[in-house]
This record gives C-alpha cells, sequence and structure tokens, in this order.
C-alpha cells in the first residue's frame, strides 16, 4: 500500500478508524486549545485517546483564522504512531532498525502543494506574516508566546552541503520574528557559518508527511541526511522542492514552509517554555529567526503536537523512536540477546529504558554479557538514557510494577549496581540549583568536569536458579480462565506473568508432594512432612 500522500491523507484515515475528533466549536488557540487537549493526557489511558482537529480557532482576541489546527494526531498512542509511520505496531521497531542502515534519497519536484501561496518580496507580509496561523500557547499560565510545536527545521552544512532536519521548538514573537531553541545539529551548521562570518539559512515546515516528523525528532547521526530516513521509513522517497529565497530543499506536501536567516552575530533570549522532563524552564539564549518568505497550502492545517510534562505526545514518539534507535545500536554491536528495549514516560522516554534479556548467547546466567548490554545502551548518547535496567524475559520490561519486582528480588545494591560518571545532564533540575533570571543553566564548569553528570545501570537478572514463581501453574490458571468467562465475570486484561514458572530451584522431594496431592494422596503427602518433624 502506498504511504500517505501527506498530513490530510493521513487525517482521513484517522477519521474513519474513530481516532480523530473533529471541533467545530470556537477554540480559543491561546487559553484553551492546550489545556483542553492536555486533559487527555491526564485523564484517559493511552490506548483510548485519539488526535483533535480544531475547525474554529480564534484568538484571545476573537480573531477568526482560515486554517485548522491538528492537534495530537501523530501519536496520542502508539498504535497511531504505528499508523502514522504506514505499518502495524509490531513492525515499527523493524523499520527504524531498516530505516537507520539503509536510505531512501528524497526526490526533486518542481511543482508542490505547498507553494498554493507564495508571500516574498513587497507581498511578505500581505496576509501578516507568521500571525496568518493559528499558532496556539502551550503550557498556558507559564508561557507567554505561540509555541511552533511540530516543525521540521531544515538548515545546510555550509562544509559538506548534506542538510539535517531537526525537530525544534521556536516562539513567535512578531509577524517576520521568532526564534529556534537548539544545541544540537543545528547549532553545528551555525558555528560554521559563524566563522564564515554568515547567517545560518534555514527552512521551517510545518504538517510534512508524519515520517518527516519522526525522522527530525529522532537522534540520527550527524551528517545523515533526515530525509533519507524519512524515505526508508515509509518505503518511498520523500518529494522535496526548492525554497524560493535560500538555498534549501524542503518536503513538497507540506502545509506551511516559513523561509529565512538565523543571524551568526547575537542570539535572542527565549520565554519560559514547559520541557518534556517535566518542568517549566525559563528561558536561556536561543538561536534568532528572521523570516524572508513564507509559502502555504490553501486553506492550511497548523500541526501541532502536545510536549511538555509526561505522558504527552511527545513522549509516546520518543519512546518509540528511542526504542528503534537502541535495537539498531544493539543489532550494530551484535547483541543479539536483548529482546526487547522499552522507554519510560516518567524519564520523559528518554531517560528510563529497561533492556529484557533472553538466552544469553546459549547461557543461563552470564554476568559480563548483561553488563556488555546495559553498557552499549548506555551509549547511545552522552545525555540518555540515564538509567538503564537489564530484566530476564519473563519480566514485561513495559511494565514498572514488574520491573521493579525484578530490582527488588533480583538484584543486591552493593553489586550489582553501577554509577557512571561524566554523562552530559539535559535538562536535568538534580544537577545544580539553578542560576538566576537570564544566566544559562548548568555552569561551563559543572558541565566540563570530569564527572559531569551521572548514569546508573542495574542489573536486575537472575544470578542462580531461584526458586518458583508464587503464582498458580499454567494448567490451573488456564481452566480457572475458562470458568472465569462461564461465570461471566468482568472482562480480563491479563498481566504478565500470569502463572507461575519453576525458576531453576525445585526439588524433586517438593515436586513428589505436589504430585502425590494431585493424585488426590494427601494423606500420604502430610505423613511425608510429619516424618521429618524435628525434636528442638
Ligand atoms: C515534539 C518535540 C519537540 C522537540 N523540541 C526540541 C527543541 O525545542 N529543541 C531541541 O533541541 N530538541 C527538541 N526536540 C528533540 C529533537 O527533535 C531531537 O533531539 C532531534 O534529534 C534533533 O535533530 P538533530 O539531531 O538533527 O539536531 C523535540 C522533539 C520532539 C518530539
Amino acid at each position: 500500500m502506498p504511504y500517505f500522500k501527506d498530513l490530510r491523507e493521513f487525517l482521513a484515515v484517522l477519521e474513519t478508524r474513530g481516532q480523530l475528533r473533529r471541533v467545530g466549536a470556537v477554540i480559543d488557540k491561546d487559553r484553551e486549545l492546550h489545556p483542553l487537549v492536555k486533559w487527555q493526557y491526564r485523564g484517559i489511558d493511552e490506548a483510548e485517546r485519539f488526535g483533535f482537529l480544531f475547525e474554529n480557532v480564534v484568538d484571545r482576541q476573537g480573531r477568526r483564522y482560515t486554517g485548522q489546527v491538528a492537534c495530537s494526531v501523530i501519536a496520542p498512542n502508539r498504535e497511531v504512531y504505528a499508523l502514522a509511520m504506514g505499518c502495524e505496531l509490531d513492525q515499527v521497531h523493524a523499520r527504524w532498525t531498516h530505516a537507520l542502515s539503509s536510505f531512501i534519497p528524497p526526490k526533486k519536484v518542481s511543482q508542490a502543494p505547498v507553494k498554493e501561496e507564495i508571500h516574498k518580496g513587497a507581498s511578505l507580509l500581505e496576509h501578516d506574516g507568521l500571525m496568518e496561523f493559528p499558532v496556539p500557547i502551550a503550557t498556558n499560565g507559564w508561557e507567554a508566546f505561540p509555541r511552533v510545536t511540530a516543525a521540521a527545521v531544515f538548515t545546510r552544512d555550509p562544509e559538506t552541503r548534506i542538510l539535517n532536519s531537526g525537530m525544534y521548538n521556536s516562539i513567535i514573537l512578531g509577524s517576520l520574528r521568532a526564534n529556534i531553541r537548539t544545541s544540537r545539529h543545528l547549532r553545528e551548521h551555525w558555528n560554521k557559518c559563524r566563522k564564515l562570518g554568515k547567517p545560518l539559512e534555514a527552512a521551517v515546515a510545518i504538517g510534512s508527511q508524519l515520517v518527516v516528523s519522526f525522522a527530525a525528532a529522532t537522534n540520527i547521526p550527524h551528517g545523515i541526511n533526515e530525509l533519507d530516513v524519512a524515505g526508508s521509513l515509509c518505503g518511498e522517497p520523500i518529494e522535496i522542492v526548492a525554497c524560493e529565497t535560500v538555498d534549501l530543499e524542503v518536503p513538497a506536501a507540506a502545509e506551511v514552509v516559513i523561509e529565512g536567516e538565523i543571524p551568526t552575530d547575537f542570539m535572542d533570549q527565549d520565554g519560559p517554555s514547559g520541557e518534556n522532563r517535566g518542568h517549566v524552564m525559563p528561558g536561556g539564549l536561543v538561536h534568532a529567526f528572521q523570516v524572508k518568505c513564507i509559502t502555504h497550502r490553501k486553506n492550511p492545517i497548523w500541526h501541532d503536537i502536545i510536549c511538555e510534562y509526561p505522558p504527552s505526545e511527545s513522549s509516546v514518539m520518543r519512546a518509540v523512536n528511542c526504542e528503534g534507535q537502541v535495537a539498531a545500536l544493539l543489532k550494530a554491536h551484535g547483541i543479539s540477546y536483548v529482546k526487547d528495549a522499552a522507554f519510560h514516560h516518567c524519564g520523559s522516554a528518554k531517560h528510563f529504558c529497561v533492556i529484557r534479556l533472553g538466552d544469553v548467547n546459549g547461557r543461563e546466567f552470564s554476568n559480563s554479557r548483561v553488563w556488555h548490554a546495559l553498557f552499549t545502551v548506555l551509549a547511545a548518547d552522552a545525555s540518555w538514557p540515564k538509567i538503564v535496567i537489564a530484566v530476564n524475559e519473563d519480566i514485561d520490561p513495559w511494565d514498572l510494577e514488574s520491573v521493579f519486582w525484578a530490582v527488588i528480588n533480583r538484584s543486591q545494591p552493593h553489586r550489582d549496581v553501577k554509577i557512571i560518571q561524566g554523562r552530559s545532564p539535559a535538562l536535568d533540575e538534580s544537577m545544580e540549583p539553578r542560576r538566576a533570571a537570564g544566566a544559562e543553566q548548568f555552569s561551563f564548569a559543572a558541565l566540563n568536569a570530569p564527572q559531569g553528570a551521572s548514569g546508573m545501570l542495574i542489573d536486575a537478572t537472575l544470578k542462580w536458579p531461584n526458586p518458583p514463581i508464587s503464582l498458580p501453574r499454567k494448567d490451573y490458571m488456564e481452566r480457572a480462565r475458562k470458568l472465569w468467562d462461564q461465570l461471566e465475570l468482568p472482562k480480563l486484561k491479563a498481566k504478565e506473568p500470569w502463572y507461575g514458572v519453576s525458576l531453576g530451584h525445585w526439588s524433586e522431594a517438593e515436586q513428589h508432594l505436589v504430585d502425590l496431592a494431585e493424585q488426590g494422596r494427601v494423606d500420604e503427602a502430610a505423613q511425608i512432612l510429619l516424618g521429618q518433624c524435628k525434636k528442638l
């Protein structure tokens, strides 16, 4: 099946599946839109969440917009994420592993939907520049400016000419003025341009095909064009079109593209913003962005993503992205015995990872293999994950109750926990007290001190045979399940483990007692125990 040709086609499919709600009522983008959508992340189970299409958006002053706002449509839950990637949920990780090693480059076209309206030169301000779009305010009550949340920001490396796209937030400061907040790959291009004494050209694409967003939001190594990865994710080249005023190409199917320049002789002071780890960060220094041209489809749909305190749409996206990336990393290191890597919302789906180990290369217990896997996952990046836990195959790595059962019962802190120094803190409020308003958080000295921030690895796997899990044996639970259904009791959702298994430490004598009981010979079993009374 061909991949969605654009955001609109995807939204139509989402709607037929009952996972998109149209909101025809008048909604204030500055006061109501984000809090309304945020409720589903604070009040609805992940599987039940859906996307919103706001058709009648106004601002605080009652100004109406022609365009609609699609919010929470790309990843309200993992099922929708998989749909947006054009595959089944159980294929998502394999897609990522494949896409990070085998690319499909983009295809250049000359006609593009995103050129339906072009505002540049003398007509740049004919629709009031950036004010044309219904950009919502996020983290209401703590933020002051409309925030662009679903942007793929395109820049070109001035030395290699390779394109990069990153999903970076911006706030809108005027009709032709915004900022861009990042210290990632865009910053590397910016540093090079700064040395050359010229501004960095940038193009901000909103509402491209969903795989473009997935690739832009993922830590893909510098020097790889995210569009090559996006093409591979969806199995066909992404069509791109040349920008009007900058030497860049952007996805032809985007809803809106904002072209402009990032000056290299000054930076902006950012406003406060709600961050994915769960705090509102006072603004630091960020890149200024000066608009030169805006192109868009007629009646554009403004794509918006719910970020901030987890769980959020961005933490669903990040969880799946990070799981795919770690799967690819482990594969590259030949570590085939890690069956799953699970990232959790509480760690903003990046900083807390649980890996599930299967048979450790033919050996029942292998301490060095467990540590090899743990250290390899920690090496995914300098700043993430912060905590990695290894569990056995019988533990569901996505179920934190189960994971911490293993931590409590299968590890000793003095022996099975390692603290690794020299990590980068990444918005970590536990690193050091906040600095005064306007000052850069994390002193240069703290960031560059030999120890830096730290990470923690926990080996919560079995070290030797353990007694069986204290749940009824599988055959008993299966029989009871049938009985449960016959009695028409409430519908069950089985939670692993739902039956007890032997973990290696179980004697013939213990089994004999059970066998006797199962043959109805409980008295004989009792006689065996009574015969073992010990005089004190
Ligand atoms: C919804 C969303 C918003 C994000 N906002 C930012 C941001 O404002 N700044 C930033 O540096 N990274 C942000 N990220 C993470 C980056 O997209 C991610 O690190 C990506 O790898 C950046 O691209 P790059 O590696 O090419 O620089 C965001 C991710 C998501 C999913």
